[in-house]
């Protein structure tokens, strides 16, 4: 098939790149032309563990190219997929849908022939249909451009492989047994006939399933660390309460690790988004408890803040406190909504001296917070500390000798949020080792 994804950011231009490997022509289409011209030199915006190669792989086949050009991108596809973020508005909880809307506006002026539009963006429900309205309004083609909704469940550091073999696919049409449903099938084709499970439903049940899992997925990780907020008052483990939990299939042994919380570009603004879309629809009572989940989210971060003062024993200006771990969560180098970076601010406005590590994301922790210290050393960054706090897991922070590091800090003093290192040989090493939701 032609396909063209209109925004070629994470979601994008990681599906450029997988639908070619399925086989397809693709265009990806982006209004950044700097990011273009990355792109069409095989650099994607940002760090996925095997992105570069795909598309430089198919930049080769020529299956493959990027453009900046909306024209282009409509005459070029029968299919085209909608990739353009939907971030949080700023000062609300609701959706941004502005850059959406302009793409698609831009789009649809040039659709002169019957095709179908398949939106992948986390979006509101309802968003479908009123693209749809502004489809058929703006398009030469009018009624003969049918909108399609199919969410994606990409998670970052695993984009190809959940791209190529999802849990399941989720499309969603106005009518079924349409042109919509057809091409979707036959772009989808590989997949269908290797047996992932297809779900094939109305558009507001295809929306409301992507705003859905995540707000569950970041109900799970509350859950367990509002648990770690009452070991921690009664002297309890919460990662053993996880481990004996997680052992009932009903809870499922995936996504409940606890820590310092969710961070990213999604789960954050996508359970604020819900509730705002909720308020709007007269439903806001059904997911209140987004809130607390919200809440809970942001009080490990607090929290951290306060074990790192009991544990310095003073107050925090002028302490020397290393950071280990800037992304928001390992093997990625994106920072949005990092919880460490956001611990980070908040020991920095303390008055704290902060130093961070990140094996991969310094370069947009750099930009994001010039004024943090940073050393991409791990043992390094730890010189003079008088606390390290180990945010973010990295394997890397787990081939740290803590007998070594012990020579270079000022304290040997460590507060563990994610619960990964391993408190007998820290402490065997002569470090106070801490860590949220343990004794
Ligand atoms: C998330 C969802 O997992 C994907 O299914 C979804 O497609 C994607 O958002 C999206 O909407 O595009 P992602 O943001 O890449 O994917 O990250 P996750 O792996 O879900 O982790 C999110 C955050 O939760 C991270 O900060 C992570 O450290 C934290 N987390 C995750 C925990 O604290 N505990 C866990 O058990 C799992």
């Amino acid at each position: 098939m032609h396909i063209s994804v209109i925004g070629c950011g994470y979601l994008g231009a990681t599906h450029a790149a997988c639908m070619a490997e399925l086989g397809h022509h693709v265009l990806g289409m982006d209004a950044d032309a700097g990011r273009v011209a990355a792109l069409n030199q095989a650099q994607a915006p940002f760090f996925e563990r095997g992105l570069d190669d795909l598309i430089a792989k198919h930049l080769a086949t020529g299956k493959l190219r990027f453009t900046t050009s909306y024209a282009d991108a409509a005459e070029f596809g029968d299919l085209h997929f909608l990739g353009v973020g939907t971030p949080q508005k700023p000062g609300d909880m609701a959706a941004d849908l502005t850059h959406l809307e302009a793409a698609v506006r831009r789009l649809a002026v040039h659709l002169t022939r019957a095709c179908v539009i398949a939106g992948k963006s986390t979006v509101p429900v309802g968003t479908a249909a009123r693209l749809t309205e502004i489809f058929h309004e703006l398009a030469p083609a009018r009624d003969a451009v049918e909108v399609a909704w199919n969410p994606e469940f990409l998670r970052e550091s695993h984009a190809i492989a959940d791209t190529l073999s999802p849990d399941r696919l989720v499309l969603g049409f106005e009518d079924r047994h349409s042109f919509a449903e057809a091409a979707l099938r036959n772009a989808y084709a590989p997949l269908i006939n290797a047996g992932i499970p297809l779900i094939v439903t109305d558009l507001a049940t295809a929306e409301l399933v992507k705003t859905a899992a995540n707000a569950f997925l970041a109900t799970k990780i509350s859950f367990i660390n509002a648990m770690a907020e009452v070991c921690e008052a009664t002297g309890a483990d919460v990662h053993q309460l996880a481990d004996a939990l997680t052992r009932d299939p009903r809870i499922g042994a995936l996504g409940m690790r606890p820590g310092l919380g969710f961070g990213g570009g999604c789960l954050p603004k996508d359970i604020r988004a819900f509730m705002a879309r909720a308020d709007e629809l007269g439903v806001d009572q059904a997911l209140t408890f987004l809130r607390e989940v919200d809440a809970i989210n942001t009080r490990r971060r607090s929290r951290i803040v306060q074990l790192a003062r009991e544990q310095h024993g003073s107050t925090l200006s002028g302490a020397r406190i290393t950071i280990w771990g800037a992304a928001f969560k390992p093997r990625t180098d994106d920072i949005r909504e990092s919880p460490a970076l956001d611990v980070a601010n908040l020991l920095h406005e303390a008055g704290a001296v902060v130093t961070v590590h990140d094996p991969m994301a310094l370069d947009n922790a750099r930009k994001a917070f010039p004024y943090l210290n940073y050393d991409d050393d791990p043992a390094d960054a730890t010189e003079g500390a008088e606390l390290l706090l180990h945010l973010t897991e990295w394997d890397d922070y787990l081939d740290v000798d803590p007998e070594r590091l012990r020579a270079r800090v000022a304290r040997p003093s460590v507060i563990d949020a994610r619960g990964t290192l391993d408190p007998a040989s820290w402490r065997r090493a002569g470090w106070t080792y801490r860590a949220l939701g343990r004794p």
